[in-house]
C-alpha cells in the first residue's frame, strides 16, 4: 500500500484505549507471547460503535485472552449490558475468563467454550452487536447465522476481512440482501496485519 507523505505513521502508533492499565497489560502480554488480539487503534473503534449503537446484548466470536470482550464489557456498563464471547482453545478460555475477572468485568462478559460454528447455532439471544475474530476460512459459514441472531438495526463487526483466507466473505456480506455493509481498508496501528480491512453490516 503506497503511503502519502503526509501520513505520520509513528505518531499514529501512539494513540492508545483509554490508557486502562489492565488493557496495557494484555498489550504487552499479547506482544511478548505473540497473542493476535485486536489492538488499542481497533479496541477503541470497538468501543465507540458498541457504546454510540447503545448494545445491550453483545456477541463476540473468538474471545483469546478476553482483550475485546473486556472492551466490549466496558462499551456496555452504562446501559448494564452483558457480552458472551465464543473460544474453542480451552487455555485461551481459561486466561480469558482470568483476565476478565481481574478486569472486574466476570459480572457481564461470559465465556463459552466451544467451537463458534456450533455454538452459534444453539444460541436464541437476539443481540445488538456481534464482533467476529475466529478463523477468517470460518467467516463465510457463519454469515447467515450471525445475521440471524442480530436485531433488526444491529451491527455486524468481522475484522480482518481481506485476508485470503475469508475467500468470498467481502462479496457474500456485501450482496447480502438483509445488510447493508462497508469494508474499511486501511492501516490500523498496531493491529495485525496494520494494512487490512474490517467489514461493518447493519441489519435492515
Ligand atoms: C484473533 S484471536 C481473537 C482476539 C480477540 N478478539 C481480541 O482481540 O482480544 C482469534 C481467537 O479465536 C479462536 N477461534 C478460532 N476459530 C474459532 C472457532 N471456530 N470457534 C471458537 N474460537 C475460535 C482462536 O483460538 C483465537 O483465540
Amino acid at each position: 500500500m503506497a503511503i502519502p507523505d503526509r501520513f505520520d505513521e509513528e505518531r499514529y502508533r501512539g494513540f492508545s484505549l483509554l490508557h486502562d492499565e489492565h488493557l496495557a497489560s494484555m498489550e504487552e502480554f499479547a506482544e511478548q507471547e505473540d497473542v493476535p488480539i485486536i489492538g488499542p487503534a481497533m479496541g477503541r473503534l470497538l468501543y465507540v460503535i458498541a457504546r454510540s449503537v447503545g448494545a445491550k446484548a453483545i456477541l463476540e466470536l473468538g474471545t483469546a485472552t478476553g482483550y475485546s470482550a473486556i472492551i466490549l464489557g466496558m462499551a456496555t456498563a452504562h446501559v448494564g449490558g452483558t457480552v458472551e464471547t465464543v473460544e474453542f482453545d480451552a487455555d485461551m478460555a481459561t486466561a480469558a475468563r482470568k483476565n476478565i475477572e481481574s478486569a472486574d468485568q466476570s459480572g457481564r462478559v461470559t465465556v463459552i467454550e466451544g467451537d463458534a460454528r456450533e455454538v452459534i447455532e444453539d444460541l436464541a439471544g437476539t443481540y445488538d452487536m456481534i464482533f467476529v475474530d475466529i478463523e477468517k476460512e470460518f467467516y463465510p459459514g457463519v454469515l447467515d447465522r450471525c445475521v440471524d441472531l442480530l436485531k433488526s438495526g444491529g451491527i455486524l463487526f468481522f475484522d480482518n476481512t481481506s485476508f485470503k483466507t475469508a475467500g468470498d466473505f467481502l462479496d457474500l456480506s456485501f450482496e447480502h440482501p438483509d445488510l447493508v455493509t462497508v469494508h474499511q481498508f486501511g492501516f490500523f496501528p498496531g493491529h495485525g496485519p496494520e494494512n487490512d480491512s474490517f467489514t461493518l453490516c447493519l441489519k435492515k
